[in-house]
């Protein structure tokens, strides 16, 4: 697996598999198969209620001789209620038990809302403890993440994990975060099969020129443009598929094609939409 170097030196894997919306008596078969097929980088969240079940697969895959706690990259989320330094202290120590893990390789604040600023006390704090090898955040647009890493005092964030697909490209955020040396990593690589991503004209006819899926053409444009992207399948098939991505190279009239399908807008929701910021606000 090829892997990206984060500001502190820290080694990330380039793909991950997510383990977002796969019910919890699903999921330490799904983390044991995934680690089975390749992935060593693995993203769950507090918000997921999958915790424990990503520590039993993770515990099945080592105890079994497949991988070892060294070669996996394991991260989690704070979520809203967990945001201010005590609130946030507890919840890392409570996610490390769940997981049954002794550290944490990333450990993200899931949402740009509340507290943030505790919260970054106790990960950063944790992180100097050897808690947690890599500390970040998730959801920041890239104006939110310039006036994070230039707060005085604050540690520069090492990740941050926002939406970015075919539809919702962020070429503006990428180049910011390229500036200010934080690894920028997607989640919904897909939109979930949102505006039919997956039966994409163009899409399909770049692949049909590799023989590679949809899917397989979407993480590989990712990987070219430097961005980690974690993708979410509960069928070992397809987690096989997105994998075999390192054997074949997208022009750059392939990759110009692909930017003409950006919408720039979110396939699920804007982060600036007091309705959604009111929402988020009820679980503090
Ligand atoms: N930080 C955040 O706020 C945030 C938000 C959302 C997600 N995430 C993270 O990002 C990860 C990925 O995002 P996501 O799960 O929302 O969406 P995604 O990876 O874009 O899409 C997952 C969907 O695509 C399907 N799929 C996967 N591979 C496929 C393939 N090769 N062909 C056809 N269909 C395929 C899956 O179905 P099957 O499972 O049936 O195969 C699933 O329905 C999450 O699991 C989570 O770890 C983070």
């Amino acid at each position: 697996m090829i892997t990206k170097m984060l500001n502190n030196g820290v080694e990330m894997p380039q793909l991950g598999f997510g383990v977002y919306q796969i019910p919890e008596n699903e999921t330490a078969n799904a983390v044991y198969q995934a680690i089975k097929i390749g992935y060593r980088l693995i993203d769950t969240a507090i918000a997921y209620g999958n915790e424990e079940q990503t520590g039993l697969g993770i515990k099945r895959a080592i105890d079994e001789g497949v991988t070892n706690r060294e070669e996996l990259f394991v991260t989690t989320k704070l979520f809203i209620q967990h945001m201010g330094e005590e609130n946030s202290q507890k919840a890392i120590n409570d996610s490390l038990e769940k997981l049954g893990l002794e550290y944490l390789d990333l450990f993200l604040i899931h949402q740009p809302y509340g507290d943030i600023y505790g919260a970054w006390k106790a990960l950063t704090s944790a992180q100097k403890s050897g808690k947690i090898r890599a500390v970040g955040v998730s959801n920041f647009d890239a104006a939110k993440l310039i006036e994070f890493v230039n707060m005085n005092g604050i540690a520069k964030p090492q990740v941050n994990q926002i939406e970015v697909n075919p539809w919702h490209q962020r070429e503006i955020d990428l180049s910011y975060h390229v500036k200010n040396d934080v690894q920028l990593e997607a989640w919904a690589p897909f939109a979930e099969g949102r505006h039919d991503l997956f039966t994409n004209s163009v899409l399909m006819e770049i692949g049909d020129k590799y023989n590679k899926s949809v899917g397989q053409v979407v993480l590989r444009w990712l990987m070219q443009r430097g961005i980690v992207a974690l993708a979410k399948s509960v069928r070992p098939e397809r987690m096989a598929e997105n994998i075999a991505i390192f054997d074949f190279e997208l022009t750059p009239e392939d990759v110009d094609e692909i930017a003409k399908l950006n919408r720039d807008e979110s396939a699920f929701f804007d982060h600036h939409n007091p309705a959604m910021v009111e929402s988020f606000m009820e679980r503090l």
